[in-house]
């Protein structure tokens, strides 16, 4: 084991013993500007026990002595595979069925207004409780395929997650006894407590991954609705307004763009205006440009 010095005034004093790595305030810049320029995500200062915890597994399983070591592998190629589990590592992915409640029933009620196919991109779907639960608002409004959905995120982990569908007990309870029958398969044996969202509604939904700062996102239609809830509070306001001015041609003239509870976009661009709590659409033409 390396020998801890908690006293050196640029190491990051250890809190416990079973301390593995030193993590020098060097080593946590570099991490902070190198998730920041990869993923938009800016870390504070109080991340570091989070940051230590997550990539000290990351060091372990490479059997790496030191973080330096670690960060010059990912400096050395913007590409390597490393990349992938170093962003999946530094991603805070808190979500929940129906999070943010009061924003489905406004989806069901655009979703008939404007019949279908209707179609939503979730553009930072986590595990997947989020696109789940807007592809359940609209199966309910519009009936069985009457909608798709894309459910996006950078990390891939947990879409592999979402992919799967496989969800607690606990993590569905808040949910009616008939949405749990029509839209959810019961786990029996080996998967008692588990459940697994029904074929049918899951084929409603394609999971890709995308990172929102990516140059080119890849996609080439225009949705009714944009789900990005969640995910802007962690950008800096010139990242935010940049990708909020990108929402603006994938959204139909008619679309919602729904927020996060403590997002809040006027201040960050003309393009949107507030239309209720946290739900935004499209400003008229001629008053999307200049400062907010
Ligand atoms: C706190 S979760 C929010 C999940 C869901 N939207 C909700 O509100 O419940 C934030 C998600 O944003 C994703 N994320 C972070 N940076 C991203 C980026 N640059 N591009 C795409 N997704 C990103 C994370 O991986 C994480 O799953």
């Amino acid at each position: 084991m390396t020998p801890l010095r908690p006293s050196a005034p640029n190491i990051i004093a250890p809190r416990d013993d079973a301390r593995d790595f030193l993590l020098t305030e060097r080593d946590f810049d570099r991490i902070r500007a190198l998730i920041h320029r990869r993923a938009g995500i800016s870390l504070g200062s109080h991340k570091r026990e989070m940051v230590y915890s997550r990539l000290a597994r990351r060091l372990r399983a490479l059997r790496l002595n030191d973080f330096a070591t670690y960060l010059a592998v990912l400096e050395a190629d913007e590409s390597c595979d490393e990349w992938e589990y170093f962003t999946n590592a530094l991603t805070t992915n808190l979500t929940s069925f129906f999070r943010e409640a009061h924003h489905f029933p406004l989806l069901a009620e655009h979703a008939k207004k404007i019949g279908r196919p209707y179609s939503v991109w979730c553009a930072a779907a986590s595990t997947g409780e989020e696109p789940y639960s807007i592809a359940i608002t609209l199966a309910e409004a519009l009936g069985d395929r009457a909608s798709t959905v894309l459910a996006t995120d950078i990390d891939t982990q947990v879409l592999a997650k979402a992919r799967a569908g496989v969800y607690t007990a606990e993590q569905v309870s808040r949910l009616s006894q008939d949405r749990l029958k029509r839209f959810f398969l019961k786990g029996t044996g080996q998967r008692a407590g588990l459940v697994k969202v029904k074929p049918e509604l899951a084929s409603t939904i394609s999971f890709e991954p995308l990172n929102l700062l990516a140059p080119d996102w890849g996609i080439r239609e225009r949705f009714d609705a944009i789900f990005c809830r969640n995910v802007m509070i962690y950008f800096d306001k010139p990242t935010q307004g940049r990708i909020l001015e990108r929402f603006v041609p994938l959204l139909k003239p008619h679309g919602l763009l729904f927020a996060g509870h403590s997002e809040n976009f006027s201040y960050v661009t003309r393009a949107f205006q507030l239309r209720g709590q946290t739900v935004y659409e499209l400003s008229p033409p001629g008053a999307r440009t200049g400062a907010p």
